[in-house]
């Protein structure tokens, strides 16, 4: 079973992909909460990088899971270049469960954060070239059922950065806010936030405080009407990985 966490759809492309080559399911992490993992022979997690850490979201579900302590469990992490902590982190909760992390890899993709700097990810499409190669080694290597942690090392400064007071003043760099001027109170952003962190109150969109910094909101807003500290959203540098589709990242309630 492959357990995803993804906000503009990389992490889920990439779950689904492995989980063909190795004839394996998905599930999204949420509703994995809830699921009965116990005849697993083998667990996948696959999330991204958010600033040098796994998200907030992701730590949070992991240590809610109830995992079979004996199938072979793997991470993969789709980031824009480094993972810094992100394996670190989760390791180190599925430890305090008991639970021994086997196997972790790295693919880089498009950086979905990338809008919030002022740059487009659409023209980091080219990584999409070089990720092909890397999945078929991944899934060759967890089929082979691999021991061997890539890129799992613990980075000092991704745990200052993650610090609270430091985090606090970081997130916000690409912490999503509605402009309710532009929102015309269609609801897409409250079905695709995966916290359900939005809620429409009289006809127009409004943020609560369990935002875990996907940008999904921001990548499928038809209106540009979600922004980043106050920055009009270009709609040419809104972005979603080419294989995924606003249904598929759909909350399920
Ligand atoms: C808030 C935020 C922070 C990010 N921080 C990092 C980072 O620290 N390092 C990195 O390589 N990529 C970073 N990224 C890029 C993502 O890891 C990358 O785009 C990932 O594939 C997104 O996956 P998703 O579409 O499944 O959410 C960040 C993206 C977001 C939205």
């Amino acid at each position: 079973m492959i357990l995803y966490f993804s906000g503009s759809g990389n992490s889920l492309a990439i779950a689904r992909q492995l989980a063909e080559k190795l004839d394996e399911r998905v599930m999204s992490l949420y509703d994995a909460v809830h699921a009965d993992l116990q005849g697993e022979t083998r667990i996948g997690l696959v999330y991204p990088t958010y600033w040098l850490d796994a998200p907030m979201a992701v730590k949070q579900l992991v240590a809610q899971l109830v995992l079979p302590k004996n199938a072979y469990t793997f991470i993969v992490i789709t980031c824009g270049a480094q993972t810094n902590n992100a394996v670190w982190s989760v390791r180190r909760i599925l430890k305090q469960k008991g639970v021994r992390l086997n196997y972790c890899h790295k693919i880089r993709v498009p950086d979905s954060s990338a809008i919030a700097f002022g740059r487009n990810p659409n023209d980091q499409a080219w990584k999409f070239d070089k990720y092909a190669s890397r999945i078929d080694l991944i899934a060759k290597e967890i089929a082979d059922k691999r021991n061997r942690l890539h890129f799992s090392e613990f980075d000092p400064f991704g745990w200052i950065l993650n610090t609270k007071t430091l985090s606090q003043k970081a997130y916000r760099l690409t912490l999503p806010a509605i402009n309710s001027e532009k929102c015309i109170g269609c609801g897409v952003c409250t079905k695709v936030c995966p916290q359900a962190n939005i809620s429409l109150i009289d006809k127009k969109a409004v943020m609560s405080d369990r935002c875990t910094l996907c940008l999904a909101c921001l990548h499928f807003c038809q209106q540009q009407a979600v922004e980043i500290a106050g920055k009009p959203t270009i709609a040419e540098r809104q972005y979603h990985h080419p294989n995924v589709k606003l249904r598929d990242l759909l909350r399920r309630e």
